[in-house]
């Protein structure tokens, strides 16, 4: 995959996505979401992959949207653009993805991490949302998914200061899944990645997709989702290994059928 502000790479099961601009502190261009996107389309596609790993090279995962490219925009611009088209994207993968953060989470970058399932954080890490302090909100979900994440007063109060967040409040308010020193953030993620590549594949998808329900549908409709993927999954060849190892008392050989 040839892309330039981001690097590709595949490691056995798992497909990494760098983001590329370290000397901005990876702020992201809407060439750069696009790439991403595309990234992501092509993992998904990608029969290999299980787990999707997103990271950022040099000392920040991301300071956020590209302010000089934005700086002059006008309102009709940015609706012809509709450049959150290729964010909502994001949310349409099925398969994991984690992200592995450090140094600046900030604006964009914050709402990016904020779209990936699971997040491991170097300690030292910090949490912004410095929108207000340009005159303007956070556009990409960040309002949003903060709140159904840490609820409406922490969203209010972090949104509002533009306050940095520590990587410790983060995991106290479950932004986040886990701390690790950052020499060995990549290694821990990639320990994490493997594990879930090596669980069936299908449950994985079908539990991604079930546990998204159940922050906009309520518990009776959630519940009837979540039965439907369960009962669909004994349509797998997976369930039929997965119980058939249980009775013989061996590992079971999972291959996403
Ligand atoms: N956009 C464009 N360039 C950025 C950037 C951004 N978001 N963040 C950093 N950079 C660039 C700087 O302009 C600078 O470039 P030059 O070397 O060419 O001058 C380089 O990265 C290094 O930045 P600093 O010199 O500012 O480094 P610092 O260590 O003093 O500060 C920082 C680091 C605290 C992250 C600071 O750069 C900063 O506050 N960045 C902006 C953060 C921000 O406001 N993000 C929100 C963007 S809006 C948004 O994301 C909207 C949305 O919801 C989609």
């Amino acid at each position: 995959m040839d892309f330039e502000f981001i690097i590709t790479s595949k490691q056995e099961a798992i497909g990494i996505v760098e983001l590329n601009r370290p000397k901005q502190y990876n702020a992201l261009n809407r060439k750069m979401v696009r790439e991403i996107v595309e990234a992501f389309e092509q993992f998904e596609r990608d029969e290999e992959v299980r787990v999707i790993v997103l990271q950022g090279r040099g000392n920040a995962f991301s300071a956020g949207a590209d302010i000089d490219e934005m700086a002059f925009d006008d309102t009709i611009k940015l609706e012809l653009l509709n450049q959150f088209a290729d964010w909502d994207k994001i949310a349409l993968m099925k398969k994991p993805i984690i992200g592995a953060v450090q140094g600046y989470v900030f604006g964009g970058g914050f709402e990016l991490a904020l779209s990936c399932d699971m997040l491991i954080a170097a300690e030292g890490t910090e949490f912004c949302f410095p929108e207000v302090n340009l005159g303007v909100m956070p556009g990409a979900g960040g309002t949003q998914r903060l709140t159904k994440l840490v609820g409406r007063t922490k969203a209010l109060e972090w949104i509002w200061t533009a306050n940095r967040i520590t990587a410790n409040a983060a995991l106290q308010h479950g932004v986040i899944n886990q701390i690790v020193q950052k020499e060995i953030l990549i290694e821990e993620t990639m320990k994490i990645a493997t594990q879930i590549s090596n669980q069936p594949p299908l449950a994985i998808r079908l539990i991604k997709e079930s546990v998204n329900k159940a922050v906009d549908y309520s518990l009776y409709e959630g519940m009837q989702f979540e039965r439907k993927n369960f009962y669909v999954l004994f349509s797998s060849e997976d369930q039929k290994e997965g119980m058939q190892a249980f009775v013989e008392k061996r590992k079971p050989q999972f291959k996403g059928r």
